[in-house]
């Protein structure tokens, strides 16, 4: 029986990997969450990844009941136990079990579930023609109501703009904010090139600080190519010579196409498949 799930102090098998039906988790959406890339049997940005868990839990004051080395120590433990190069980690921390009302203070321990399992966001054809996406008619949600930069395992906005772009044809949406500044898709970030430099939404629009995100900008720093972390309307998608998304989850792909307006040749771009290339050179190095 393969070992999959570890929660709350115990590993589980996928099938029988359960949890409580009074976790506020599950009742309210009440928790946090990270998506981790194992690459060459190694977490990928475990650091980056802690960093915004622990961050998180302290923005909706829930208390991680480990320390970060025991979390480190679960993680490779469920590496080993997998046995694959590569694969991918949910790490989440839910409220815990409580009554059925939202107060918090009835939920007194909250839990951890690490999932080790595989993840593929887009077809595999995506990669190599790039994806079409539209602009989501739902806006982000904004930092005065809860702040995205919280990887909160309430997703609804997400799933309802998700369906959006299932309903237009598409596999992606891009969401606007209130103001109508582009922010980010529905599980990545969006950049795109002009005139050879590169742009992505600023972290204070109201989008998650995706740790892939950070990556690329750091290695495009690394190539020469200047670098923006701006406010961008639809028009500068549009127009833009290049798009791609970055995620733990979709890695780096390609925009070939916005709102039916064609981006560049309608091909994936140069700067996009280098950045690809240094992209994956870093996740084994
Ligand atoms: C809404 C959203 N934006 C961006 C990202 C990309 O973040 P990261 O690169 O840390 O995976 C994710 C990843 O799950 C996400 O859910």
């Amino acid at each position: 029986m393969m070992a999959t799930v570890w929660i709350d102090g115990a590993w589980y098998a996928k099938s029988e990997a359960k949890v409580s039906v009074y976790d506020h988790g599950l009742l309210y959406g009440d928790g946090i969450f990270e998506g981790i890339r194992i690459y060459g049997g190694k977490a990928f940005m475990l650091d980056g990844h802690l960093d915004r868990l622990f961050d998180g839990a302290k923005a909706i004051a829930l208390e991680i009941p480990l320390a970060r080395g025991e979390i480190e120590k679960i993680v490779r433990e469920g590496i080993e136990r997998e046995g694959k190069d590569d694969g991918y980690i949910r790490l989440i921390v839910t409220r815990g079990v409580g009554d059925l009302g939202i107060n918090l203070r009835l939920c007194p321990r909250a839990s951890v579930i690490a999932i080790f399992d595989d993840i593929s966001l887009y077809p595999r054809e995506s990669y190599e023609r790039g994806l079409a996406v539209v602009t989501a008619p739902t806006r982000r949600v904004q930092g005065d109501v809860w702040d995205p930069r919280v990887k909160s395992l309430n997703y609804l906005n997400n799933v309802l703009a998700k369906l959006e772009a299932q309903l237009a044809g598409c596999a992606e949406a891009v969401f606007l904010n209130r103001e109508g500044y582009v922010t980010e898709c529905t599980g990545d970030n969006v950049f795109v090139v002009k005139g050879g430099a590169l742009k992505t939404p600023a972290p204070w629009l109201g989008l998650l600080e995706g740790i892939t995100r950070n990556v690329v900008l750091e290695l495009a720093r690394g190539l020469g190519v200047p670098v923006e972390e701006t406010t961008m309307t639809r028009f500068d998608l549009y127009t833009a010579d290049e798009c791609f998304l970055t995620g733990s989850g979709a890695e780096l792909i390609a925009v070939t196409s916005i709102d039916g307006r064609r981006i560049g040749d309608g091909k994936p771009g140069p700067l996009t498949a280098r950045l690809l290339a240094s992209f994956s050179e870093r996740v084994r190095s």
